[in-house]
């Protein structure tokens, strides 16, 4: 039993039923599955949006649906989703509500924390954004000397990163070609050397986004171009309220770093960071591609909502890919999931999904306090094929370990490429569909001495296949379809958490290093005993310090 008087997880009838079911499924394979079935590629898909989801290659069964839905509704993944839209507090341990879809609500939606509508505050910040955003495209906001502004640089650290950052590359096509946006994120000086270095400081804007306003990295980064802006212009702290504004929860920190409160743009702390990236912290995207495109990606989040909000379980995209993820996780003691996006342009997409479901579901600790005995999060990771291809698929073919993925594509190239670089397209296609065809279905050995291949190397040449995906594919990648794709990671990895019985929205387990750092710093710089340093890093601290000439 657990701690709220339920059942643990795995001795859950539920779960036990899945557990027997694997056993009985055996080594039954994908082409065992597909002769029994005619109609399980066209039967196997689901429609969201713009998003058509076929799972026909994946190691389940009808029977294997029916039952995981069954766990699904032990453990009330819907009752808690309903919470989740109805703004109760299910971050229990922050005590806090989780309403990332109320930052995608429409303007007339009624959406309560706390007795409070909180649609209302959504749109005016959004309205904010977007007057703010025409007035920096249009040139109508100016620099300190009158420059016009072409220069944007997000300074911010995980999700007050990762999502711009991504979303600026998903949507490069829809940018304003004539604004250079970069994003500075690690703490190294590098990183904002590279993004500064060949900029006019007289037309860059810093957008300083951070949710606390106290992450380190974020602090460190934002006064140092401050700094530089201040020296390269020889100008006064007048200079700021030009070139710097703030995305963030805590008006108080904004304000004593010198930012004009008129110059931040707000939001709530029922945004979690990995999940904030459409609230204010979309800011530098929106600079970008412009208010319009910014709330045709809305829209796009919304639709999957709606979707995850009001479709059956049988038909639930969300349900499905994250019931997929426990089928894996815990009755095929596969270890990771790969994402892997046949377009260039979601180059950055797995690093955004990485922290959010690894910052989600990496957790022992259940909603209950008690230790879970079961896997929960995976770990996640991937590159945009084709290149993948020529160096880590060889392990998802031929390795021993089973990595189910997620293989996403267009029909359609990006418009503004040449007619050449279009017809690039289909051959780039062509691997995407060999892929999850050879990663399905393998070669038999059979299949390689018919092609006469020596006795000796038939081992080497054979594909076992039965590796599982799942193919989303959609017409093009517009602004729509992006917001589709990010709100249905978003709830698959909701109804991860939900069956796991974990708290997929606190994050305590980043906090430990964060305050070893600041005890290990004066070490390094000062050479002070610090407190508490283990042996191992007291030898590599004095080695660090050796190697500086300290
Ligand atoms: O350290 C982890 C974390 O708290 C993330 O959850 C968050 O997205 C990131 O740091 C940045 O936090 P902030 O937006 O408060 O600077």
């Amino acid at each position: 039993m657990n701690a709220d008087g339920r059942t643990r997880l795995n001795r859950t009838p539920e779960w036990t039923a899945l557990a027997k079911h694997r056993e009985e499924l055996g080594e039954s394979g994908l082409r065992e599955l597909f002769a029994a079935d005619p109609g399980r590629g066209a039967g196997y898909t689901l429609q969201v949006g713009d998003l058509y989801v076929d799972h026909s290659k994946h190691l389940v069964t009808d029977e294997t649906l029916r039952l995981l839905r069954e766990l699904a509704a032990a453990t009330d993944v819907f009752g808690l989703r309903d919470a989740m839209f109805r703004g109760e507090k299910i971050n229990v341990t922050e005590d806090r509500a989780v309403l990332h879809t109320a930052l995608r609500a429409a303007r007339d939606a009624v959406i309560e924390v706390d007795g409070e509508n909180v649609v209302p505050a959504v749109h005016a910040v959004l309205d904010r954004m977007s007057a703010f955003a025409n007035r920096v495209r249009s040139g109508e906001w100016a620099g300190h000397t009158g420059q016009r502004i072409k220069n944007v640089v997000n300074i911010g650290i995980g999700g007050s990163d990762l999502g711009p950052a991504m979303a600026y590359e998903v949507l490069r096509a829809f940018t304003d070609r004539d604004l250079t946006v970069r994003f500075v994120s690690n703490v190294d000086g590098a990183d904002l050397h590279e993004a500064t270095r060949d900029l006019d400081p007289a037309q860059t804007l810093f957008i300083v986004a951070s949710k606390t306003f106290t992450t380190i990295e974020t602090i460190t980064n934002a006064t140092s171009a401050r700094d530089w802006l201040l020296t390269e212009l020889k100008a006064g702290q007048e200079a700021v309220a030009k070139h710097f504004v703030a995305l963030s929860t805590n008006a108080g920190k904004v304000a004593e770093f010198g930012i004009d409160p008129d110059n931040m743009f707000g939001f709530w702390d029922w945004v979690g960071g990995r999940y904030s990236f459409d609230s204010a912290i979309g800011l530098s995207l929106m600079i970008a591609i412009g208010p319009d495109r910014f709330r045709e990606m809305l829209e796009g989040f919304r639709i999957v909502d709606e979707h995850f909000r009001t479709a059956p379980a049988e038909s639930n995209v969300p349900l499905l890919l994250g019931l997929l993820g426990v089928w894996y996780g815990n009755f095929h003691d596969a270890q990771s999931h790969a994402v892997l996006p046949y377009s260039h342009y979601l180059s950055k997409f797995t690093a955004y999904l990485q922290q959010l479901d690894m910052e989600s579901n990496g957790k022992y600790v259940g909603r209950d306090g008690q230790e879970v005995d079961w896997q929960t999060g995976p770990v996640v990771w991937g590159t945009p094929g084709t290149n993948g291809q020529h160096a880590y698929y060889q392990l998802i073919h031929q390795g021993t370990k089973l990595i189910p993925a997620d293989f996403i594509g267009f029909a359609e190239p990006v418009a503004e490429l040449s007619d050449g670089l279009r017809a690039q397209h289909d051959l780039l296609m062509a691997n995407f569909f060999a892929q999850t065809q050879a990663l399905a279905f393998g070669k038999t050995p059979e299949e390689v001495r018919a092609e006469g291949v020596p006795e000796e190397l038939v081992p080497h040449k054979t594909f076992k296949g039965n590796h599982p995906t799942t193919t989303i594919l959609a017409r093009e990648l517009t602004p729509s379809v992006l917001g589709q794709l990010i709100a249905l990671y978003e709830h698959k990895v909701f109804v991860q958490g939900a069956v796991w019985n974990i708290d997929s929205f606190d994050q305590w387990g980043v906090e430990l290093g964060k305050v070893l750092a600041k005890r290990v710093e004066p070490a390094l710089t000062e050479g002070a005993e610090v407190d508490g340093l283990d042996e191992s890093t007291k030898v590599l601290v004095a080695k660090y310090r050796e190697l500086r000439g300290r």
